[in-house]
């Protein structure tokens, strides 16, 4: 016999799970769906990008298994926010609830969370650790705990909205509203709530479910500084309107670092005894070797270039940057001699030179 609800033709409700490296976590969570949506039209997509556990074997296993489970495979991606959002695109069902991979949610609140957006009383439905009923035990220790609590004050401040849990990955949503909104999503990182609620240009109609959220058994965060980070320029972006490009800030960031290390770098070199010439050619070198690998890893973290193709990019970059360098030297020394003034020349030349790199960047470097 068929499973419960897999014979009638189309589903009212996907899940949609980000997954990386959550291979011992995939049947047990499946089976925890089985349990909690019995009776209901349900299919799951979990989204991996390529986990090297082989996470998307197991759910291809699971998927001749049961018609109800997909599962989507990115190669050459990461991220939790995009991944949710290419998941939802991906699904036809009027209503979708996004919950982690790692059964740290507690899947028995589901149907509470889709009802309250089935019934049409909201158009977000979102499980809070921080109402009446709620629990936030799962989180590993103090500093976790820390970190949640400075991330939701932060978000609170921007919020259009009022969110016990804006930090919460746990929700469900009418597809069509995600839809409408998606353009809008800048995409990066973990928090895709938080990003949804702030990139609508209406108010949601928004409920809020108690939830607890259960200690990790299997597998490890991948929460990280660089995750953090990204949690920061989320809010820039947000707060700037746009104004300020997310990858635009981080890679200036990155080059102020770069500016920072080739000064020492020349400092160190002329200590030793180095020629004036030779302390630039080492500082400039350590100075984009240095900016490749902080860019690499934190502003086109999404699109990490490994192996040969990261030998290949950081080519181009010191070729890019390079024309950038003699563009700037070019520029700046044309705007003194026409206005001699110093200042407002090497400004100028700076900021011609950064936004060149880039451009660069973004398009050739770390193709889209
Ligand atoms: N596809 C994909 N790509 N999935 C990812 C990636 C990624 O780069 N990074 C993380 N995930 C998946 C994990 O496999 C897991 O299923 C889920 O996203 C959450 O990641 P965790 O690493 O377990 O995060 P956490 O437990 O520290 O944080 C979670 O809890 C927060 C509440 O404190 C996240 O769900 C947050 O969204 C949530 O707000
Ligand atoms: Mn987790």
């Amino acid at each position: 016999m068929a499973p419960d609800g897999a014979s009638q033709a189309g589903v009212d409700i996907s899940i949609v799970v980000p997954c990386y490296n959550e291979a011992a976590n995939v049947r047990p969570l499946v089976a925890a769906l089985q349990a909690a949506l019995a009776g209901r039209r349900w299919e799951v997509v979990f989204v991996d990008d390529h986990s090297p556990d082989g996470t998307i074997d197991v759910v291809r296993a699971l998927a001749r298994e049961d018609a109800r489970v997909r599962g989507m495979c990115r190669i050459g991606r990461r991220g939790l926010s995009s991944a949710v959002i290419e998941g939802v695109l991906s699904s036809s069902a009027p209503v979708v609830a996004v919950m982690d991979g790692d059964l740290q949610h507690d899947e028995s609140r589901l149907p509470a969370l889709l009802d309250a957006v089935l019934s049409g009383e909201c158009d977000l439905a979102v499980g809070s650790r921080h109402v009446e009923g709620g629990s936030n035990e799962g989180l590993a220790n103090a500093w976790r705990h820390a970190l949640s609590d400075g991330g939701i004050w932060l978000a609170q401040r921007v919020l259009p909205v009022k969110l016990t849990d804006p930090m919460s990955g746990f929700f469900a949503v009418r597809q069509e509203v995600f839809e409408r909104i998606a353009p809008n999503l800048s995409g990066t990182g973990f928090k895709i709530l938080l990003d949804l609620v702030l990139s609508s240009d209406a108010p949601l109609r928004v409920r809020e479910v108690a939830c607890g959220f259960r200690p990790r058994l299997a597998g490890e965060s991948k929460l990280d500084v660089l995750v953090m980070l990204q949690f920061g320029a989320l809010l820039a972006d947000k707060f700037s309107r746009g104004f300020l490009p997310l990858r635009f800030v981080a890679f200036g960031l990155v080059g102020l670092v770069g500016v920072l290390a080739n000064l020492v770098v020349m400092q160190l070199a002329s200590l030793f005894g180095a020629s004036f010439g030779v302390a630039q050619g080492l500082g400039t070198v350590v100075a984009m070797v240095l900016n490749f690998i902080l860019d690499n890893n934190f502003t086109y973290r999404d699109r990490r270039l490994k192996g040969v193709r990261c030998v290949q990019g950081l080519a181009l970059f010191m070729l890019v940057c390079s024309v950038g360098a003699i563009a700037n030297v070019g520029i700046a020394r044309m705007l003194y001699d026409q206005n001699h003034a110093v200042n407002e020349a090497s400004i100028a030349g700076a900021v011609l030179a950064a936004v060149w790199n880039y451009a660069m960047s973004s398009t050739i470097v770390w193709r889209p």
